[in-house]
């Protein structure tokens, strides 16, 4: 039976031929976005729907740069990249939103710090060291790291927990997949990412005024992890993963709020203990290890009740309601029967 986030089995073989309800306009200018994100000069891309456009991967509307820099053998794998049939069939966010309007503190504190921070980031040679308890353990090249996988479109929402939220199309494979062939011992209970350090490369890291210690580190555990939602990706919208959204690979964590989703990973660690990941670290009555996207567990300082949408401007804030697991109750409940989500937030 088809669950309510797959699109339909006929409507993922059949490639060539199924609908897209998606059809991008560029629409109604000039309003604000409130937030103070991204600058002037964009334009408010409106999403609209239309019942028949073919259902290929998710393109921009104009080429941009990120594919053509990343390695040959990774535009190879992104161009043969197919949509998966776990994809919600809300409106996307426009790319240019996806990519100017984000969370990296590595690269500044403003939602527009990272589009113009990071576009130099070095993200070839990439290595990730895997460590702990599992098998086999060492440092891999990317591309080592990404040989045995074939890359997917999932269409995810976003939710971070400052209460805004996109719809995504990420290009990736599934997290479990790739910790398995690493062979986790019965001790890896959970598992740690971190983010590069190098703060020639990351101005953040090199400020004295931080909210944060670096290197940048988050944690599932190793239940959540082999989830089949759990995603790395290595692009969004058709091309390789900008800079500022976590290349070359971050995580996606769909039903969590967005800080879960750690960027440009560098190492992932099979552990016994569960660690202790940045926002905890930096405030643990604000923030927790499960961070799961619930409207019923205020943030201390504001409601998680409702989300703005992007795009959101002050004329029109797209305001909505948010859903238990971010809309992904069907596939992660089962995780927490015997947890108190209140006290475990
Ligand atoms: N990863 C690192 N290393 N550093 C960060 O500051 N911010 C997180 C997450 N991953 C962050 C990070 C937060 S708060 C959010 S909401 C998402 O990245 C934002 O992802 P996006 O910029 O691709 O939308």
């Amino acid at each position: 039976m088809k669950k309510s986030w797959q699109i339909s089995e006929s409507e993922v073989t059949d490639h060539s031929t199924y609908l897209n309800r998606r059809r991008f306009m560029q629409g109604v200018g000039g309003a604000a976005l409130l937030g103070g994100g991204l600058g002037s000069g964009l334009g408010n891309a409106v999403a609209e729907t239309t019942d028949a456009v073919i259902r290929t991967i998710a393109k921009p509307e104009k080429p941009v740069a990120y594919t053509r820099k990343a390695p040959e053998w990774l535009q190879n794998k992104l161009a043969a990249t197919v949509p998966s049939s776990i994809a919600t069939d809300e409106d996307l966010t426009p790319f240019p939103y996806v990519e100017q309007y984000n969370n990296f503190y590595e690269f500044g504190t403003s939602k527009d710090d990272p589009f113009e921070n990071a576009q130099n980031f070095k993200t070839d040679p990439w290595k990730v060291s895997i460590s702990g308890e599992a098998d086999i353990t060492g440092d891999f090249t990317l591309e080592d790291i990404l040989k045995p996988h074939d890359l997917e479109e999932r269409i995810y929402r976003l939710r971070c927990v400052e209460a805004w939220s996109m719809v995504v199309p990420w290009i990736g494979f599934p997290l479990g997949d790739l910790l398995k062939r690493f062979k986790p011992s019965s001790k890896a209970k959970y598992v740690r990412f971190k983010t590069l350090f190098d703060p020639k490369q990351m101005p953040g890291q090199a400020s004295r005024f931080t909210a944060i210690d670096y290197p940048y580190v988050e944690g599932l555990r190793i239940d959540e992890a082999m989830n089949e939602l759990a995603f790395l990706a290595v692009g969004l919208y058709g091309e390789a993963m900008p800079p500022q959204n976590g290349a070359p690979l971050r995580l996606v964590v769909p039903w969590k709020y967005g800080f879960k989703s750690i960027k440009s990973v560098v190492s992932i660690e099979f552990m016994e203990q569960q660690p202790k990941t940045t926002w905890e670290l930096s405030n643990s009555r604000e923030y927790g290890f499960y961070a799961n996207v619930n409207p019923e567990v205020s943030h201390p300082r504001w409601s998680q009740a409702s989300e703005r949408r992007l795009p959101s401007s002050l004329f029109s804030l797209n305001r909505m309601d948010t859903r238990m697991f971010n809309g992904y109750e069907e596939q992660v409940a089962g995780l927490y029967k015997d947890l108190d989500l209140k006290r475990y937030f």
